[in-house]
């Protein structure tokens, strides 16, 4: 008697000491955001503390930013991390200057201003750094967070929506610390899994309580390299709504959704009728094909790094979903059709790109790995794409490790997945693609509002080892000549004079709202937003001698131009 009594506290010691709630990260709504990126550390494990980066009051990741389409955002972003840092908002159509690539560098104590309209549809994308070479380390210290963008359509549809309570963020990673429990970029034997940076691994438990009725689950695979196989205990079947740029023309019913690193999902779960139960949100990893990270642990050629994580290949356990009561006002039935997305038709291509991911070998799994053959060069424009070119792209892996193919700028339609029509999941507005060992897809595209011959939008392997090791190209997309251009839009143009110039340059322009000026570096050195007339004129004595970039934005366009200050 007495020993089962022991056994008992025991165990429900371990089960208890090792729990935690859900974290749910605050959101912040515009128009105006500030966001303070700073360093931190986390106590994740006993002995050292893990040195972090995060956003606002967070010590780990940051809060999740509400956008409505339609409608302006003005982010004040703070650098305190003591390191050069961009932020790039992935997924969303905005003007290259504002994209927070790695051309658009933030100094340490210095502040970024970027300034933008909404164009994109409901869905769930996110924001994180992207300087050349530190994108992994910054990323996986924790510098990362959400964008909510809602719309009418969304809006319109019996969903649920209610942040928190039937409408959840998870932000999912996997990553590896050293002996010190400090995160390691390059880590491939991965093992400690994070839920909105609660830890959910090595005796560690997220717990997130839902009600019983329909919840929706904003999936983020914010991993720096593995690949997530998500579904339930019991194989309980649930609904894909949204992939990472907008709705699904209908909810797809399915037990299982693979998603890579950066590539987004909106699902729903039907709980009605389940208070009380428990279920798991499970990783199986055992059903992914061989090369994709996350999968079966290949036989490694000699010399090759450790990459045997011990979560490859086998069907772990994500987080604990404990089925609560109903809310007042449950969305309790799951609406039969959803959007129409209206994709680009191949007959109107103007080109089709061939992409390769190559390698030094055919034996290489740890990288570099390519585009082409080149390794990214930021001094090197890969395509000149001119503004309105509809596109297919078609990726070609050539190497034995999956690779998510990301690009910036715009959604695509996938439109062959290894010479077959893609699964319905991924039929919708996507920016991040897997594309298997050995295996091909193809997607059509169209490169439109924002043309700017100075600064490129990337694309890129979303492994983050592999993009800061050079599996990254640019693109610039190019304004139309002037007749064409003006025809469409005889807002877009601005001029500026005197060039060069000592002291004083003035700018006229039809419409404005914010102008911002960068050096050859990318460091800007002039921004100001909110502008409300037609003429600015701006003091640049006290700037050192050389090139500047000026760009200058109005509600739906960016246009940039070049000055010289003497
Ligand atoms: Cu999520 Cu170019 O990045
Ligand atoms: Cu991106
Ligand atoms: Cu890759």
């Amino acid at each position: 008697m007495k020993l089962l009594l022991k056994i008992g506290l025991v165990l429900l010691g371990f089960n208890s000491i090792a729990q935690t709630a859900l974290p749910i990260p605050d959101t912040l709504s515009g128009p105006n955001y500030v966001l303070n990126m700073h360093k931190d550390s986390v106590q994740f494990f006993s002995g050292n503390i893990s040195h972090t980066y995060a956003f606002n009051q967070y010590k780990y990741l940051g809060p999740t930013l509400i956008f409505n389409k339609g409608t302006n955002v003005n982010i004040t972003v703070n650098n305190q991390i003591g390191d050069t840092t961009t932020v790039h908002w992935h997924g969303i159509h905005l003007p290259s200057m504002m994209d927070g690539g790695p051309h658009t560098t933030i100094l340490p104590n210095a502040i970024w201003t970027p300034s933008f309209t909404v164009m994109d549809n409901a869905a769930t994308y996110w924001y994180h750094p992207h300087f050349m070479g530190k994108t992994a380390k910054q990323v996986i210290k924790g510098a990362a967070g959400l964008i909510i963008v809602r719309d009418p359509i969304e809006a319109a549809l019996t969903l649920p929506r209610k942040y928190g309570v039937d409408d959840f963020p998870l932000i999912i990673q996997c990553q590896q610390y050293d002996s010190l429990n400090q995160s390691m970029p390059l880590g491939m034997q991965d093992s400690t899994i994070l839920v909105n940076g609660a830890r959910a691994s090595h005796g560690f438990t997220v717990n997130a309580n839902f009600p019983a009725q329909i919840v929706r689950m904003r999936l983020l695979n914010a991993s720096g390299e593995r690949t997530f196989n998500f579904g339930f205990t019991a194989n309980k079947q649930f609904k894909i709504i949204a992939s990472d740029g907008g709705l699904l023309d209908n909810p797809v019913t399915t037990s299982r959704i693979r998603l890579s690193p950066g590539e987004r999902a909106e699902i729903l779960i039907d709980l009605n009728g389940m208070n009380g139960q428990i279920l798991h949100l499970m990783g199986y990893a055992s059903e992914l094909a061989m090369g994709i990270q996350g999968g079966p642990t290949m036989p490694m050629p000699v010399g090759s790094p450790p990459m045997d994580s011990p979560l490859n290949g086998i069907d772990f356990n994500i987080m604990q979903i404990t089925v609560t009561p109903q809310t007042t006002n449950p969305v309790t039935t799951i609406p039969s059709s959803l959007t129409t997305n209206a994709p680009y038709l191949s007959s109107q291509a103007n080109i089709t790109r061939t992409i390769r991911f190559t390698a030094d070998s055919l034996m290489v799994m740890d990288g570099p790995f390519y585009f082409n053959g080149n390794s990214f060069d930021m001094m090197r424009i890969d395509y000149e794409i001119p503004l309105g070119s509809t596109e297919i792209w078609k990726l070609v892996n050539e190497t034995m490790v999956a690779h998510p193919f990301h690009i910036h700028d715009v959604q695509f339609f996938l439109i062959d997945r290894s010479g077959n029509i893609p699964p319905t999941e991924e039929l919708g507005r996507k920016d991040v693609v897997l594309v298997p060992p050995f295996d091909s897809v193809m997607f059509i595209t169209k490169f439109e509002d924002f043309a700017d011959t100075i600064t490129p939008f990337m694309y890129h392997c979303h492994i983050l080892m592999h993009e800061d090791d050079g599996m990254m190209g640019q693109f610039v997309v190019k304004p139309l000549s002037v007749g064409v251009n003006e025809l469409k839009n005889n807002n877009n143009s601005f001029s500026i004079y005197p060039n060069p110039t000592n002291s004083i340059v003035n700018i006229d322009a039809k419409e404005m709202t914010s102008v911002s000026i960068f050096n050859t570096l990318g460091e800007m050195v002039y921004t100001q937003n909110k502008i409300s007339t037609n003429s600015l004129q701006i003091n640049t004595s006290q700037w050192s001698k050389g090139l500047y970039t000026v760009q200058v934005n109005s509600n739906n366009q960016s246009i940039a131009k070049k000055i010289i200050v003497n």
